[in-house]
């Protein structure tokens, strides 16, 4: 199984510096979005839709990275991410899964994968159970295609995912954490 962290310097490294960058996919992806709108202040939402995408949610650390990004001021960037409704500025549930649906990953089987967990978790991708144990969501591709399907467990990617592998894993937190049945 392969896997990548985000690691705190990836996520405030400025675009295109060679420091942490490597350690996710998804930062290479959002990265080369800022590039591609030549880091214009005015791509600031459509920016934060990619990283949303990418990642599920926008966390503080993932901001900073943006702001640093569009040279805009940190406060500016969390401003506009709270102001917009489906900004989500973190999971709700207590363990996130993120299925990458993107061509690579789908042809590989995502929709089925996302279905084993949909049925094992009792909730459809985009919910969270009601008991907050886990959210489940849908990202476009994360920039792993060549460890397809891909899936980010708790924010590390994992890659060759199968509906067991990724199901074992939210039977292991729902088992630690709460009962199945929300
Ligand atoms: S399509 Fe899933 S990582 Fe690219």
């Amino acid at each position: 199984m392969e896997s990548a962290t985000i690691t705190q310097n990836a996520r405030t490294a400025a675009p295109g510096a060679a420091s942490g960058l490597a350690a996710d996919a998804r930062l290479k992806h959002l990265a080369a979005t800022m590039k591609r709108h030549q880091y214009q202040p005015d791509a600031l939402i459509e920016v934060l839709h990619t990283a949303q995408e990418l990642f599920g949610y926008l966390d503080p650390e993932l901001l900073v990275f943006v702001a640093n990004g569009l040279k805009l001021p940190p406060s500016r960037v969390y401003g506009v991410a709270t102001f917009y409704h489906f900004f989500s500025l973190k999971p709700k549930g207590k363990h996130s899964c993120v299925v990458c649906m993107g061509t690579a990953c789908y042809v590989k089987g995502a929709a089925t994968l996302v279905k084993k967990v949909e049925d094992y978790a009792g909730i459809r991708a985009g919910e969270t159970r009601a008991d907050g144990s886990m959210s489940l969501i849908q990202a476009r591709c994360i920039g792993a295609c060549g460890i397809a399907p891909a899936v980010v467990l708790d924010g590390v990617v994992v890659g060759h995912q199968t509906s067991e592998s990724v199901v074992n894993h939210v039977k292991g937190w729902l088992d630690n954490g709460s009962d199945r049945t929300a």
